[in-house]
């Protein structure tokens, strides 16, 4: 009898437990990993960035269609609704330390004026050296594309910020590809001699990255993979992702210039570190930031 009254409250504790998380929507910790590199630049003075990628925001507002609405909730979920956190976690520790950011894309998840508002004001308050991913607006003729450069206050196609005697160019390469007007821009920064380190959405290819992010779905979503290995990628990622000619011949210039000092870039969601011919190229994944001292 003592038993049956000991379990029944145990069922009815475990009941109220179950409908208070349901109600509260109890959400998973933000649980960040911070990881440490170095890059060896010939800086004028050492300095900090913190590196961050794929915060994908999934604002939207009223006046968003059904559809958004929907995707909103489901993308939401899907990032354990723990995005703005992660924001104001790389906000904070930057301003704390007195540390630039470097976001290398989807900062969100699908373009809408809230998201678009929402990277305006993480802009403005942290000066952050920012490329477009895939998931902002990939059309730069577009309206979000537009709008997205108003607020983050600069070409988003390519840019050029010096900081302490070292120039990070930033290029959008969110399609898998670069332009014969990017790689000529960077060409220019090029011959100044000064020491480079790139920002870019899609990692650059390496046999070693390639192994580690093919076993997804059997794409690799780096750029300027060579052909033969792109043979088994389903067809709508061999189509989206394949290199042009202008993507190839921009990855062997890249590779061939000695004053490029490093790659900062995200969009696989995972941590890797790993070197593109000489380059060392590092990849921030969905739960880590990347404290980047420069030398
Ligand atoms: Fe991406």
């Amino acid at each position: 009898m003592k038993n049956k009254k000991v379990l029944a409250l145990f069922l009815i504790l475990t009941l109220a437990i179950t409908i208070v998380v349901g109600m509260t929507g109890c959400q998973k910790k933000l649980d960040m990993t911070v990881l440490y590199s170095e890059i060896d630049a010939g800086a004028e003075v050492t300095f900090t960035v913190l590196h961050t990628s794929d915060t994908h925001l999934t604002l939207y507002s009223d006046s968003d269609t059904k559809e958004v609405k929907k995707q909103g909730k489901k993308r939401t979920k899907r990032f354990d609704n723990l995005q703005e956190q992660k924001l104001q976690y790389v906000a904070s520790m930057a301003k704390e330390n007195g540390w630039r950011i470097v976001h290398t894309g989807d900062l969100m998840d699908f373009p809408t004026d809230a998201n678009i508002e929402r990277a305006g004001v993480f802009f403005a308050e942290t000066d952050c050296l920012y490329v477009p991913g895939n998931h902002e607006p990939e059309d730069v003729n577009s309206d979000y594309y537009k709008k997205l450069s108003a607020v983050a206050g600069r070409d988003l196609s390519f840019f050029c910020e010096e900081i302490n005697g070292v120039c990070f160019v930033g290029i959008d390469n969110s399609d898998h590809k670069m332009t014969a007007t990017q790689l000529a821009q960077l060409k220019e920064v090029v011959a100044t001699g000064k020491p480079i380190i790139l920002l870019v959405h899609v990692p650059l290819y390496t046999k070693e990255l390639y192994d580690a992010s093919i076993v997804d779905d059997g794409a690799a979503y780096l750029m300027a993979v060579p052909e033969d290995l792109m043979k088994n990628y389903p067809e709508d990622k061999y189509r989206s992702q394949k290199a042009d000619e202008i993507t190839y011949e921009s990855f062997e210039y890249i590779i061939g210039q000695e004053n490029i000092k490093g790659i900062l870039c995200g969009h696989l969601h995972i941590d890797f570190e790993t070197r593109v011919g000489n380059i060392p190229q590092y990849v921030v994944g969905l739960d880590s930031v990347r404290v980047v001292t420069i030398k």
